[in-house]
């Protein structure tokens, strides 16, 4: 379940009201979309994939063997993944993702692990990513070193459906290979086998994400009043003018949601418009409780130009009582009472803390940080996401603006050869 908390925005009902009109355009016109090839709207068939997800399950069940699991991808072919696996991994697999091209970790990597017990998965969309190509060169020389012919096994490719050079290496090479959807694109791609694929290794109740997803599609598509993201959308066009948006989230299970969610806004929404203005909010993650002894001194006291939404769980799976000690005397109101208790109640006075400092501040509340709050929460940043390009008159799904220093990458790296 996840439920909005404006209070401390008393004029959102009534501005919900005036731009609901607004709203419905913007929904109307994404929607319209949706059958036209290259508008990208993959994303919202990806939690009724039922025939993928019993592929990547058949899968997973005929591969036990697995005690590490490297992924190789960068930007949306890893922060999806890396943020969910580290909420719910059941299974005890190990995972590492190599995101980055630092030699030291890299080698510290292959030095530690066992190439008969590893799993590679290499997820790029494009297929033509370099820090993906690069590490995938280097563990596919591994694998060969290591284990002969036998190396086919233990590299599984996660790409485009027909085009780019991965898909066509597990082509040549007789590899199981997994299709990320034509119209989905990189950060819009948790749900499908980017995500799905790690998270069956990682033993993650996969159809309660997916069930949680569809609620998340279901309330996109309500009435304006009882629908979720264009409200969530609304408060954020509301408030464009405040330049930074900041995004804490109270669960240390959640600890790389943040991340996904920079990266989504940032990269969807930071661009210039159909006039050539320059548009967008930039996202600033935050971890509760950690950043309020880091960032919260600046919310509080700090320009009144954010909006922030703190994302706060309302019931733990399970909890901790935290015990009395004798000569602990100053902890005494500790004692007795529970960890989540203390989670909550200092979300909840970091929520109103920052109220009553004057920062724009509302919440998302979690039922809880289960596969199925969390699906729902993911897909509805996504939809946030895609109504606020209509707002704000950008592409969502395409990233004009980081090709050139691609293109420069390149450039230097063959002059300096
Ligand atoms: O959102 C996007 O499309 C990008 O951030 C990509 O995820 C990122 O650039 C990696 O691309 P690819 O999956 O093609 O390797």
């Amino acid at each position: 379940m996840l439920r909005l908390d404006t209070r401390f925005l008393p004029d959102f009902p009534e501005a919900l009201k005036a731009h609901a009109p607004l709203l419905e355009e913007a929904r109307r016109s994404l929607l319209a979309k949706r059958k036209t090839p290259g508008s990208m709207l993959g994303f919202l068939d990806l939690p009724e994939d039922t025939e993928t997800l019993r592929e990547i399950r058949r899968y997973r069940e005929a591969n036990p063997w697995v005690e590490d699991f490297v992924l190789i991808g960068i930007g949306g072919s890893a922060l999806g993944p890396k943020a969910l696996e580290a909420a719910f991994n059941e299974s005890g697999v190990r995972f590492h993702y190599v995101d980055h091209v630092e030699p030291e970790p890299v080698i510290k990597l292959l030095r530690a692990l066992d190439p008969r017990k590893t799993l590679v998965n290499v997820v790029s969309k494009s297929g033509t990513t370099a820090e993906t190509l690069a590490g995938l060169l280097i563990f596919l020389d591994w694998l060969k070193g290591a284990l002969g012919e036998a190396w086919r096994r233990h590299l599984v490719v996660t790409t485009d459906p027909e085009a780019g050079p991965l898909r066509a290496l597990a082509a040549r090479e007789g590899l199981r290979a997994f299709a990320i959807p034509k119209e989905v694109g990189g950060r819009f791609s948790v749900l499908s086998p980017v995500g799905l694929l790690p998270l069956a290794f990682a033993g993650a109740d996969l159809e309660a994400l997916l069930m949680g997803a569809r609620k998340a599609n279901e309330t996109a598509l309500a009435p304006v009043e009882e629908s979720l993201p264009l409200k969530t959308a609304l408060l954020l066009h509301l408030h464009r003018h405040l330049p930074v948006h900041v995004f804490m989230v109270y669960s240390e299970r959640l600890k790389y949601l943040p991340q996904w969610f920079v990266q989504l806004h940032d990269e969807s929404l930071g661009k210039r418009d159909k006039e050539g203005n320059r548009v967008g909010t930039t996202a600033l993650p935050a971890l509760g409780p950690q950043d309020q002894h880091a960032q919260v001194q600046l919310f509080r006291e700090g320009p009144l130009d954010k909006l922030l939404a703190l994302v706060v769980p309302e019931s733990p799976l399970e909890d901790l009582r935290i015990p009395p000690a004798e000569g602990l005397e100053a902890a005494s109101y500790l004692f007795g009472k529970t960890l989540f208790g203390l989670l909550r109640a200092e979300a909840e006075a970091t929520y109103q803390a920052l109220a009553e400092a004057g920062q724009r501040v509302y919440a998302l509340y979690l039922s809880q940080v289960s596969p199925y709050a969390v699906g729902w929460l993911l897909q509805h940043l996504v939809w946030q996401t895609a109504f606020l390009g209509e707002l704000w008159g950008v592409n969502a799904f395409d990233q004009p603006g980081v090709e050139l220093g691609k293109r420069l990458t390149r450039a230097f790296l063959e002059a300096w050869k």
